[in-house]
C-alpha cells in the first residue's frame, strides 16, 4: 500500500528496512509505519496466520493485563520510544526507556527507570509479543530470570508469545520465513520451554492460555486464534 504522506523520519532510523515495531502499528491501524513496513505486514497477511487479529487479541490481553498494573515501558526502536514520549511520557509517572530487552540489566539500572520505580517495591514487568523475537541462543529463560531476580516479592510478571504448540507447521513455517525474509528472527517455543520462563512466579488464575481466554471481558473476541499465542500473568510470591 502507498500513500501520499508519510510520517517525519527520525534521524538515523532506516525507514527502508521494515521494523516490527512499526509492522505492528500498521496491523493495529495505525500511521507510524512506511512502505517497507506496510509491504512486509501484507506480506505476513497474505498467510493464513492473521497477524492482524494475533495484533488486536495480543493488544486487548495487554489492555486486560495492564488495568492495574504498568508505568514503565522499554523498547529498543528509536521510533516507538519518541511517540511515547509525545503520547505517554505526561510527567506524572510514566517513563519510555531505550534498551534492549536482551541486556536485561542495563534496562533495570536506567536512570529513567529508577526515577520513577521504586524497585524494592513489588512491580510488574510486561514482556508481551516481544520474546518471540529473541532466538534460543539469545537466552530467554535467562533473561526472564534476571528480571525477576531483581524484582521485590509480590511482583507481577506477564508475558504473551507465540507458541508451536497446537500449531499448523505448513503455516508457522511461512510466518517464519516471511519474517526470516524482513531480517527479523521469529522463534517459537513449545507450551513447557514458555511455562519454564515463569520459573519462579505463581500462575494467577487461568494460567497460561490462549490470549482471548485470558480473563475475557464483554468486548473479548473469543474466536480461536489462527496463529497460536498464549499469555499468562504470574506473582513472585511473597
Ligand atoms: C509486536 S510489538 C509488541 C509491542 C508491545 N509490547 C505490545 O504488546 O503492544 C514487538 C515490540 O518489541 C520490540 N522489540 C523487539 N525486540 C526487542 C528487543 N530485543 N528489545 C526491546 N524491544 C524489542 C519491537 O521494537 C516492537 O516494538
Amino acid at each position: 500500500m502507498t500513500r501520499k504522506h508519510e510520517p517525519r523520519v527520525a534521524e538515523g532510523v532506516d525507514v527502508t528496512r521494515p521494523s516490527i515495531a512499526r509492522i505492528y502499528d500498521y496491523l493495529l491501524f495505525g500511521k507510524d509505519n512506511f512502505a517497507a513496513d506496510r509491504a512486509a505486514a501484507d506480506k505476513l497477511m497474505q498467510s493464513r496466520l492473521d497477524p492482524r487479529r494475533l495484533a488486536l487479541a495480543n493488544r486487548a490481553f495487554l489492555r486486560r493485563a495492564v488495568r492495574f498494573l504498568a508505568r514503565v515501558y522499554v523498547d529498543h526502536d528509536p521510533i516507538v520510544v519518541a511517540h511515547n514520549d509525545a503520547l505517554l511520557a505526561t510527567g506524572d509517572g510514566v517513563v519510555t526507556v531505550r534498551a534492549d530487552v536482551r541486556e536485561p540489566d542495563a534496562v533495570l539500572d536506567s536512570d529513567a527507570l529508577n526515577g520513577c520505580l521504586d524497585l524494592g517495591r513489588p512491580v510488574a514487568v510486561l514482556l508481551l509479543s516481544v520474546l518471540h523475537f529473541i532466538s534460543c541462543d539469545e537466552d530467554a529463560p535467562g533473561i526472564v530470570a534476571t528480571f525477576r531476580e531483581r524484582m521485590a516479592p509480590g511482583s507481577y510478571l506477564v508475558i504473551s508469545i507465540g507458541t508451536s504448540d497446537g500449531a499448523d507447521s505448513e503455516m508457522l513455517a511461512e510466518a517464519t520465513t516471511t519474517y526470516a525474509g524482513a531480517r527479523m528472527p521469529f522463534t517459537l517455543r513449545s507450551r513447557g520451554q514458555i511455562l519454564d520462563l515463569f520459573k519462579g512466579f505463581d500462575l494467577v488464575e487461568p494460567g497460561l492460555v490462549s490470549l482471548p481466554e485470558w480473563r475475557p471481558d464483554f468486548n473479548t473476541d473469543r474466536t480461536p486464534l489462527n496463529g497460536p499465542t498464549v499469555g499468562a500473568v504470574a506473582r513472585l510470591a511473597a
